[in-house]
């Protein structure tokens, strides 16, 4: 199997990060790893020394200037389709968002995780939640700002300012007049065309992981809650140690959890993921339940809040490793006997 990481975006510390955890967690004896590893600029490069095996005559550190989309002689994508099943560890564009999916498709190779469309769909913070909201499923009000588009906002203050389809926060901002308005839209301008104005929701902030294929149908972790010690779950509260502590299970009404849940598998089915996802909720001080995101993609240290929700779901990181390469064979399979 082959382990991608690092990649494009400016998630990719945390994806190599979320990569060591999980070369360490797989189990030797039943899988033989080759990892590849894609540099900020978009070169990708073979890191493990079976990839001799695999790219013979070449270099341990053979590499490439592009995306290997032409099967060049002793190329990653060489060992692409000679590997049983691909786990993209990668966050953010070129790799959450189907590019790197649509790739993995062309090669006819298995991987962990959300196809090209439910990729794609996750990652656009605003189709999401047009799908979301065509489904009856609860979701924040959003104006979506175009290129070329004034700058609006109906909600009053405050309001969230994002960029449509990143992640880790940045380029978020949280506006409290006309002025940071401004400002938070240029920001997101610069990583997006497109920007979402977004209510601001009071409440507490929740996740959950979900897990499974359509069959086995979708089931949904325990759910934990999200304390960032700063205004809101920045970049910093993310990532800086101590930035934010991780409550598991969530301090919510039982009900609310179940509720949670509910939505979390429902969301996972409306957008067609499969594989994993963790969804992202705010539940508001009158208990509703309104979701936030699905990150096809999710941090993935054993540490990570979806591992740690599984964990204590009953199901440790190198078992749930070991089930999501089952999904990714089993969607394989099933999905080979059908005609185009
Ligand atoms: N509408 C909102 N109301 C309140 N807080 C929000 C809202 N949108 C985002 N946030 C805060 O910003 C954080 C990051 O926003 P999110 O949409 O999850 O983007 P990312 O994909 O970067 O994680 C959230 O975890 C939350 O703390
Ligand atoms: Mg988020």
């Amino acid at each position: 199997m082959a382990v991608l990481a690092g990649g494009r975006s400016s998630e990719h510390e945390i994806s190599l990060a979320s990569a060591r955890s999980v070369l360490a967690a797989l189990d030797p004896s039943r899988y033989e790893v080759i990892e590849i590893a894609i540099a900020r600029e978009g070169r990708w490069e073979l890191g493990q020394r079976e990839s001799r095996e695999l790219v013979s005559g070449s270099e341990p550190q053979s590499s490439i200037e592009s995306l290997p989309v032409v099967a060049e002689a002793a190329s990653p994508a060489q060992a692409l389709g000679s590997v049983d099943v691909v786990l993209p560890i990668l966050h953010g564009p070129f790799g959450e968002d189907g590019t790197v999916q649509g790739l993995l498709e062309l090669a006819g190779v298995p991987y962990v995780g959300a196809g090209v469309a439910a990729s794609a769909l996750c990652m656009d913070k605003d189709l999401f939640k047009a799908v979301l909201r065509d489904r009856g499923i609860p979701v924040a009000r959003n104006a979506t700002l175009r290129l070329g588009d004034e700058i609006s906002n109906p909600f009053g203050y405050p309001v969230f300012v994002k960029p449509a389809r990143l992640g880790s926060s940045v380029g978020i901002s949280k506006a409290h007049d006309e002025a940071e308005l401004e400002a938070a839209v240029a920001l997101a301008r610069r990583h997006d065309e497109k920007v979402l104005v977004e209510e601001f929701v009071a409440g507490t902030e929740v996740e959950c992981g979900v897990l499974g294929n359509v069959r086995p149908a979708p089931i949904a972790s325990v759910v934990g809650e999200i304390v960032p010690h700063a205004e809101w779950y920045d970049y910093e509260a993310k990532y800086a140690e101590g930035g934010s502590d991780i409550i598991v299970p969530a301090r919510i009404p039982v009900a609310t959890a179940a509720r949670v849940q509910e939505l979390a598998v429902d969301a996972f089915v409306a957008t067609e993921c499969e594989g994993m996802a963790r969804v992202d909720f705010f539940v508001r001080e009158d208990g509703e339940v309104v979701v936030n995101e699905l990150n096809t993609i999710p941090g993935f240290t054993a540490t990570s809040v979806y591992a740690r929700l599984f964990e204590a779901s009953g199901i440790p990181y190198a078992s749930l490793l070991d089930r999501l390469i089952e999904l990714a064979l089993e969607r394989h399979e099933r999905r080979s006997g059908l005609e185009y």
